[in-house]
């Protein structure tokens, strides 16, 4: 439990597994009441059996955020539940690595829909209830892949260097009204998002190399999260940049 996370409403993209999914427990550990968001209920409801026995009642919300009107919904729909929105957490993201050559464009442009775009709309709505109460903040998770680009990782990098563009440009839009902006900048986690790399060798390659090194645990990577949010009012946790001390690039 932690008095500064006690009793505030967090919204969690991506709760269905991974970092989206570790971030819920750990925010709930520390008090928080929790609506968590993805696409896969069964998963949601079985997170939120999870959640009650920390006492945190959960709000379960089965969504697809490529659907251009759910990142509205899901913010609207905590806020008429829980009374407020104080943390949104947006997390939910698709990682497909291919050459460029050889991309499927379709794949990619729901890659940038979902990790961009979606990411932009739901910020958007959780804007005007933390402005009118002059409280709020907004976690984005990008990645060392939204720092420096890699080959195979063009897509995927165009999409979180658009998130930590984003996440500046709006911090230095709604510092004024006491509302924070945090990125978080994992390297490689150990988490089910490589599953859905469609290229064989890609996927190989990554594969192995994630085998070579200790990585990242979706704890890890919660743990970051419940840092930014658990600091007093004065402070701002722009940024952390967090590899497995294995990782080099
Ligand atoms: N793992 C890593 O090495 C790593 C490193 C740096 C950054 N990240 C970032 O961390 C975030 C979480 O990824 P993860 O590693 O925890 O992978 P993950 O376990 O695959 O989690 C991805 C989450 O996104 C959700 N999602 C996917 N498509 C969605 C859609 N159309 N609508 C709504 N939700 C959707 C998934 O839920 P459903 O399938 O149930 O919808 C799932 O909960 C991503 O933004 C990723 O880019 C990961």
């Amino acid at each position: 439990m932690h008095h500064r996370v006690k009793d505030r409403v967090a919204l969690i993209t991506g709760a269905s597994s991974g970092i989206g999914e570790a971030t819920a427990l750990a925010l709930a550990e520390a008090g928080a009441k929790v609506a968590i968001a993805a696409r896969r209920g069964e998963r949601l409801q079985a997170l939120a059996g999870r959640l009650r026995e920390l006492g945190q009642e959960p709000l379960v919300l089965v969504s697809d955020l490529l659907d251009e009107h759910e990142a509205q919904r899901i913010v609207a729909d905590t806020e008429a539940h829980f009374g407020q929105l104080d943390i949104l957490v947006n997390n939910a993201g698709v990682m497909y690595l291919e050459p460029v050559a050889e991309a499927d464009l379709g794949r990619w442009r729901r890659m940038l829909e979902l990790n961009v775009l979606s990411l932009i709309a739901s910020s958007q709505a959780a804007l005007a209830g933390m402005t009118k109460r002059r409280d709020g903040h907004i976690v984005n998770v990008a990645s060392t892949a939204g720092r420096i680009a890699n080959p195979n990782s063009a897509g995927y990098s165009a999409s979180k260097f658009g998130v930590v563009g984003f996440s500046e440009a709006l911090r230095r839009e709604v510092y004024q009204h006491n509302i924070r902006v945090s990125v978080i900048e994992p390297g490689l986690v150990a988490t089910e998002l490589r599953e859905h790399i469609g290229h064989a060798e890609v996927k190989k390659t990554i594969n192995a190399w994630a085998d070579s090194l200790r990585q990242l645990q979706p704890e890890d990577v919660a743990h970051a999260i419940v840092f930014c949010v658990s600091q007093p009012a004065h402070v701002n946790i722009n940024e952390i940049l967090m590899r497995p001390t294995d990782q080099e690039r």
